[in-house]
């Protein structure tokens, strides 16, 4: 009995722990398939050349990811920022500056405000960014950093610090939370990023509240699509700052922020490049797809991701009049990475390499470079559509972020000199 009183915290520890894997991750015991001749081409197919060649039939297109998946963009909502207050001004052993901006998205009482912390690398010339949007909080991203936390108290450690914090880390990755900025600095790169539930609650019922009463001329009816405006406003605020380089600025996010890293892209062009890392439904992954989470059950496990629209949907997938590898094609010619991992088939790597197969015709078309036609294990960093698959499960390891920097380097321009580009294998 005492034995099993002293282990009480363990065993419970263990238990969400099998929860939190089995809701997230399916156990990630499976991996994912690695044919992709052998599977169902996605539908509808792509009219590679009216896509490339006409902005109206863009238009359309996105008209009608806004009717079904994701509601309205919420064109004209007000953005404001305040000034950057300096939170650290030796960050980094001083090779920067850690600062804060408070912004604003919307007007009236329903308005809602965000911190958006970023790290400036010490330089003589404005430099490229990436703009990252968290699950985690601001406390968490920059551990011991007094960023300001989302009840806009100074933070004072990060909730990664206990037992619970050390579980999801080893199950979710080193950097599931914690960012590695040093890894972008080295790159000569600036990063930004944000708490997205400071924005738009990730909560059923809460977040349809809070977007409705946001106050824009077009309020946005999803969060996926209210958290893509969230990296719309971070741009403004950036590009508006002489230090950032504002034709580089990157998007990029994790899951359910790698959904709305893509939709960003797509909505606002001046995304330079999209890293989207297991991003599955409604991200990169195809919704036609039989592996996986699967649309029917995401649309319904987290309604307030997406458009109330996409539950008519939901009993014959068939008649879905978009799929995403038609998403992948409206991103083009912007260069994005999809990471993917062998065991974390709930996102669907599988899927979503056909997608990018399907989509690499228009970005050829652009005169970008489409995917490399060399199969699921085949990385290359340089590619305009650039799919990265790893060993291992839903998470964010070193080597993604030795992807994700190499990545960068590729696309902003060659950001990175050649002596400190990055080799790596998959
Ligand atoms: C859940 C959800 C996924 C999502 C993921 C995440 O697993 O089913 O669609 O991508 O959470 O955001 O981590």
């Amino acid at each position: 009995m005492i034995w099993f009183l002293k282990r009480m915290p363990l065993l419970i520890v263990l238990g969400i722990t099998v929860l939190v894997m089995s809701n997230c991750t399916m156990l990630g015991m499976n991996y994912a398939s690695l044919e992709t001749g052998n599977k169902a081409l996605p539908q509808p197919p792509l009219d590679v050349q009216a896509i490339t060649g006409s902005s109206a039939t863009r238009d359309e297109l996105k008209q009608a990811f806004e009717d079904t998946l994701y509601g309205p963009w919420p064109k004209g909502m007000p953005v404001t920022f305040s000034q950057w207050h300096v939170v650290d001004p030796d960050y980094l052993d001083g090779r920067g500056t850690l600062e804060e901006s408070e912004i604003t998205i919307g007007s009236g009482e329903g308005a809602r405000l965000f911190h958006l912390v970023a790290a400036f690398p010490k330089s003589d010339r404005s430099s490229p960014v990436v703009v990252s949007q968290t699950f985690s909080t601001n406390c968490a991203s920059f551990p011991g950093e007094p960023v300001t936390a989302a009840d806009m108290s100074v933070c004072d450690g990060s909730e990664m610090d206990g037992v619970m914090g050390k579980v999801v880390t080893q199950i979710f990755g080193r950097y599931i939370a914690e960012v590695p900025v040093s890894r972008y600095f080295d790159l000569g790169l600036a990063y930004a990023s944000f708490y997205a539930s400071e924005l738009v609650p990730d909560k059923n019922g809460e977040a349809q509240a809070v977007m409705a009463r946001m106050g824009g001329p077009i309020n946005p009816t999803s969060a996926l699509m209210a958290w893509s405006y969230g990296f719309s406003a971070a741009l403004d605020a950036l590009e508006a700052d002489p230090r950032i380089d504002s034709q580089r600025m990157a998007v990029m996010g994790h899951s359910r922020h790698g959904k709305s890293a893509l939709i960003a892209g797509v909505w606002d062009r001046r995304v330079a490049a999209v890293i989207a890392h297991q991003s599955g439904f409604a991200g990169a992954a195809l919704s036609r797809s039989e592996t996986g989470e699967g649309l029917v059950r995401m649309a319904k496990s987290y309604p307030h991701w997406l458009s109330p629209n996409v539950q008519a949907y939901l009993t014959d997938l068939a008649s879905l009049p978009v799929d995403q590898h038609e998403l992948l094609a409206l991103l083009a010619p912007t260069p994005v990475l999809l990471g993917n991992g062998r065991r974390d088939v709930w996102s669907d790597p599988n899927s979503t390499y056909r997608a990018a197969e399907a989509a690499s015709a228009v970005y050829d078309a652009d005169g970008a470079g489409g995917l490399s036609d060399s199969g699921m294990r085949a990385f290359d960093p340089e590619s305009d559509l650039a799919y990265w698959l790893r060993p291992g499960g839903h998470s964010i390891v070193p080597k993604d972020i030795d992807a994700f920097t190499t990545f960068l380097a590729a696309h902003l321009e060659k950001a990175a000199p050649p002596e400190t580009a990055v080799q790596i294998a998959n």
